[in-house]
């Protein structure tokens, strides 16, 4: 008997088509509930002498099965590895892909840079519509209708919602504080990058521009934090170790207290470079973030803090790369963008070098 069932499962195994099927012929086998393991279990109700004989049959019988198993199972894997090196075979003398064209436009590498080094600071980014409402856009931000700085805006407005909200673009990356504290809780530490748009255009002012925005909030945020992260990021953004940073008193009626921030340069014939070399250059607006601000946002100010500030990406990118004229960057002329766009696998990060 033992002969038949050999010769059975001997064929079973090796007409096996892959290596479930294998499986399957095992555990039909040599499982628990196996033919052979069943064998084994009748061995109990024979007498010794038969037993010990039909014993060692069984067993070899069993160690045969399990080797051609064994022998099959490597015989399948090999000629699985061979379908799959046949498959993706890769035809090295096919001519390289030409060099790719385009360009990403230095606003967007300005943005990827902004966002690497203000992630490695554990900022997350945060948005919001262009077209906002006159809450978020001015009075949560404590510019109460009437306030004259306003008009320093140059706001497009736009027709009013049917239930009357004054709706307009955004003149500022601000509104995406409001909507920020109004939907998360503390502690809260985000940048926010956007377009903004004001009516305005000349030399330095194009309608639509950028501007990033950043904001901290947290239990035990003061003024040396708002500094330091400043003092960080310019230092990491224009890759100058010992850029110096000149805080000035300032007004913005969503901080308390206010500042300008200028970083050092030379302008010495009619050259700008950035450094340690007595000019200075105004670069971006901060401060203290106003109790009256964290209130209209439902955040308790006797509990919480915290900073924010607001800069022009076009601003800090033409500093940066030396692009001497703001429209430029909007007359989509490919010329232009051949000439101070980015390569599309220069990703920024701070380990690998933020330029070229
Ligand atoms: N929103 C200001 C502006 O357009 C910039 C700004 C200044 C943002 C100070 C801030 C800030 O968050 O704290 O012109």
């Amino acid at each position: 008997m033992p002969d038949a069932l050999k010769t059975e499962l001997l064929t079973l195994v090796s007409e096996a088509p892959d290596l479930a099927a294998l499986e399957e012929v095992r555990v039909a086998a040599l499982g628990k509930k196996g033919r052979i393991t069943g064998l084994m279990k009748e061995l109990g109700g024979l007498s010794p002498e038969e037993r010990r004989e039909r014993g060692a049959a069984l067993n070899a019988l069993k160690d045969e099965i399990a080797a051609a198993i064994d022998a099959r199972k490597t015989e399948l894997h090999a000629a699985h590895l061979a379908a799959r090196l046949e498959a993706e075979r890769v035809d090295v003398t096919l001519p390289v892909r030409p060099e790719p064209r385009g360009r990403i436009h230095p606003i967007s590498q300005t943005v990827d840079e902004l966002v690497a080094i203000f992630a490695e600071m554990g900022f997350a980014v945060a948005e919001g519509p262009d077209v906002e409402d006159d809450f978020h856009n001015f009075t949560a931000l404590n510019f109460p209708p009437g306030h004259p700085a306003r008009d320093m805006h140059d706001t497009f407005y736009l027709p009013d919602t049917a239930d009357g909200r004054r709706m307009l673009l955004r003149t500022h990356t601000s509104p995406v504080q409001v909507r920020t504290m109004m939907s998360v809780k503390p502690p809260i530490r985000i940048i926010a990058p956007g377009r903004t748009y004001r009516s305005d255009y000349d030399m330095t002012h194009t309608p639509m521009f950028h501007q990033v925005e950043g904001l901290v909030i947290d239990e035990a945020t003061h003024m040396g934090h708002l500094k330091g992260c400043l003092i960080d990021f310019c230092r990491a953004f224009f890759d100058v170790d010992d850029l110096p940073l000149r805080f000035r008193p300032s007004f913005f009626p969503f901080t308390e207290p206010s500042a300008e921030v200028d970083i050092g340069c030379s302008r010495k014939g009619g050259e700008l470079k950035l450094g340690n070399y007595g000019d200075w250059l105004e670069i971006l607006g901060c401060g203290m973030v106003h109790p009256n601000v964290l209130e209209a946002c439902g955040i308790d100010s006797t509990r919480y803090q915290g900073f924010a500030f607001g800069m022009g990406i076009e601003r800090i990118a033409m500093l940066k790369y030396g692009i001497p004229d703001l429209r430029t960057f909007f007359e989509a002329d490919l010329r232009w963008l051949k000439h101070y766009g980015f390569v599309p696998l220069d990703i920024p990060s701070p380990a690998h070098g933020l330029t070229r």
